[in-house]
């Protein structure tokens, strides 16, 4: 048998060149996609006839990395950058998923110890303790975020973090909060999920603390369905989180090289935005200003339009500038006048609801967290409760911050619409108007 010469050797190829084939994603997943959009039936139907008729489509690569076309997950990183004004940001697939990567980035794990508010949604805290840390629990004030003066008390060698939350669209205590944080040496993690574009003394937030989390879930400010982002100035740190949201897959400028310095490799988990998500990410970002311009508008008029009645008291702003506008918040002076006034004001058709009222179980409220104030566990380890000793462990109980139930079951919080007319906030200010006058006389 005569031998062929090698290929390698000069001779003919035995595998010509493969391909090319058809992308694995094309126009049956574009027109899944499109039916999520409630086009006119006839647009829709022009629209499917239309992509039908192309011979053939190449689909889009929907794994950012390793993507012949310029990648929308990378691109909504720079927008955010842009608008943040962080040197670094890390698109994840949630807000939870920023939380995990940003304490495994500052190093945090069992025995530790991270503060963040008794308001705030389940996950600021949850993510503490699924790092193996533990969460402590602190009142907020009248700002509806991180009482300064109660993070203080709460501070012990186990501190790690402190996370304010700008919770409902409005900033924590900053500067108060910075610091304190500054002067003990503590990094401060803040929880954006529901502020995206607010800001306090003129910096965006997400980019005054060492490390910033987003959400883009469907309920926030800007959305992809899912989604989030994690923003800071630091190159270590975003590095490690990097590493961290890709199973230790180490996206570093050269992701083969060895470690060149300690704490770059490690094992992490995969928090990979989608291609799918970027691309909505992208839009929305470019959007935050004006959508911001539409709820600051509505909420200033309402605002404006409420009758200061004595016992009448609005929430405070830290900083009234970097309200997002999202929603208003109301105190009154007891929990039954708020009561009567929610049901009332429902009646009048005003989009106010209530904050904390012992039927509901808001997951945004500490007292709910029993996963946390009766130290669940995962698993047979015990951790993160296991890792510290008995006697030390923060002593959880439903009434253990007395200032945030009583504020919250005297809260009654408006969500703002950037769509509504001056008519709709017109009409909306005279049913509170109404109400108050009775309630409060
Ligand atoms: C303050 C706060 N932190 C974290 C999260 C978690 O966000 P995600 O749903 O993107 O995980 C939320 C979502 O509701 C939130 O409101």
């Amino acid at each position: 048998m005569s031998r062929e010469k090698l290929a390698i050797q000069g001779g003919r190829k035995a595998v010509p060149n493969l391909g090319p084939f058809p992308t694995k994603i094309g126009k049956d997943e574009l027109l899944e996609l499109l039916s999520l959009w409630q086009f006119m039936p006839q647009t829709a139907q022009k629209l499917r006839k239309l992509i039908e008729s192309e011979p053939e489509v190449k689909g889009p690569h929907l794994f950012r990395y390793y993507n012949p076309q310029p990648s929308k997950v990378a691109a909504a990183e720079a927008a955010m950058r842009e608008l943040i004004g962080t040197r670094y940001c890390l698109a994840v697939n949630s807000c939870t998923s920023a939380l995990v990567a940003s304490y495994r980035a500052l190093g945090i794990g069992a025995g530790d110890e991270v503060i963040v508010p008794a308001y705030t949604f389940f996950a600021t805290g949850a993510t503490v303790a699924s790092s193996n840390a533990i969460p402590v629990i602190v009142d907020i004030d009248d700002s509806l975020c991180l009482d300064p003066e109660q993070v203080k008390k709460a501070i012990t060698k186990r501190t790690k973090a402190i996370v304010p939350v700008h919770m409902r669209g409005a900033p924590a205590q900053m500067d108060a909060l910075l610091d304190l944080a500054g002067r003990k040496g503590i990094p401060i993690v803040e929880d954006v999920a529901q502020a995206a574009g607010g800001s306090f003394g003129g910096q965006r937030l997400g980019s005054l603390g060492t490390m910033g989390c987003f959400s883009f879930d469907y309920y926030k400010i800007i959305v992809s369905g899912e989604g989030g982002f994690v923003t800071t100035g630091d190159e270590w740190l975003y590095t490690r989180a990097q590493s961290w949201h890709d199973c230790a897959a180490c996206w570093r400028p050269d992701r083969f090289a060895k470690e060149r310095k300690e704490g770059e490799l490690f094992c992490g988990e995969n928090y990979r935005m989608s291609e799918l998500e970027g691309a909505v990410a992208l839009a929305q970002i470019r959007k935050t200003d004006a959508l911001l311009a539409g709820y600051r508008r509505a909420k200033k008029q309402i605002k404006d339009a409420i009758e200061r009645v004595p016992g009448l008291s609005f929430r405070r702003l830290t900083d009234e500038a970097g309200d997002t506008g999202i929603c208003l918040v109301m105190f009154l002076p007891t929990a039954d006048q708020t009561r009567l006034a929610l049901e009332a004001m429902q009646a009048e058709g005003v989009p106010a609801g209530g904050i904390y009222d012992s039927k509901i179980r808001d997951w945004h409220v500490y007292h709910y967290w029993e996963h946390i104030l009766d130290r669940k566990a995962v698993a047979r380890d015990g951790l993160p409760w296991s890792a510290v000793p008995a006697a030390e462990l923060p002593q959880y109980a439903r009434d253990m911050c007395p200032r945030t139930l009583d504020l919250l079951s005297r809260a009654i919080l408006l969500d703002i619409h950037g769509e509504y007319s001056p008519q709709d906030c017109a009409a909306i200010a005279l049913g509170i108007n109404k109400v108050l006058r009775t309630i409060l006389k």
